[in-house]
């Protein structure tokens, strides 16, 4: 489906939707209403979840102070290896290299959003006896993500799933006062972007579909 063109707007329109939110990492100087913060993160907790357990919390930090210390942490320990750059660059990848130097410049400056949301798993390990880490643990609360960041793009609002908890879980934890049975899933950073929401573009479907059968290639007929 590739009807969807570029806009910086909201819309209701599902495919459209899902079709151009893309990551953001540029960001407009603008305060995003709270109304619109609870919005989304509502429609990130009517995602599936195993047994309707809902073993997740749901940070939001608006705070300037604390969003500053964590995106001081971001900026001295989080930054793309250079030898991806230069595999991207040899291998002429030009969209890779625009992604990694967009990702560098967010972590440079993480509180350049106004709002990061912070999901995690809560009681996760306790509750189900599966790692709060592993495979099973994630298919739990990303889904959910999902519907966050679709969500925001319907109010025409920019995300980017990051996984810097990796590397500052510890000011994560001290800035927000996480407890130990609670694991930060990603952090989110949210806000108007200031660049447009436009198609994303992925490999064929085709191309990494398999039909009744690993390794066997359906073919697509035009319906109707
Ligand atoms: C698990 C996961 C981790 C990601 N981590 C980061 C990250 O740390 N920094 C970043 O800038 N983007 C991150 N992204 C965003 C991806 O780079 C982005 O979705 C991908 O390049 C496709 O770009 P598009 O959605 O704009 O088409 C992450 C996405 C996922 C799903």
């Amino acid at each position: 489906m590739t009807e969807f063109g570029t806009s910086r707007s909201g819309t209701n329109d599902i495919w459209e939707a899902i079709y151009t939110q893309r990551a953001v990492r540029y960001w407009e100087e603008r305060e995003v209403p709270q109304e619109l913060l609870w919005r989304i993160v509502d429609a990130a907790t009517h995602a599936p979840n195993g047994s309707n357990r809902q073993l997740w919390r749901w940070l939001v930090l608006t705070d300037p102070a604390k969003r500053g210390r964590i995106a001081a942490a971001v900026r001295e320990r989080v930054q793309i290896p250079a030898k991806w750059i230069a595999g991207a660059r040899d291998a002429g990848d030009s969209s890779r290299l625009l992604m990694y130097r967009g990702s560098q410049h967010l972590f440079d400056r993480f509180d350049e959003a106004p709002a990061l949301i912070v999901p995690c798993q809560h009681q996760f390990a306790s509750a189900t006896g599966a790692t709060a880490d592993s495979l099973v643990a994630g298919a739990s609360i990303y889904g959910a993500v999902q519907n966050l960041q679709l969500a925001a793009r319907a109010l025409g609002l920019g995300t980017v799933l990051t996984t810097a908890q990796v590397w500052i879980g510890d000011v994560l934890r001290s800035e927000l006062g996480i407890p130990e049975d609670a694991q930060p899933a990603a952090v989110i950073p949210v806000g108007y972007p200031a660049v447009d929401f436009g198609p994303t573009r992925r490999k064929p479907v085709e191309e990494v579909t398999f039909w009744n059968g690993w390794g066997v290639h359906g073919t697509r007929k035009p319906s109707g």
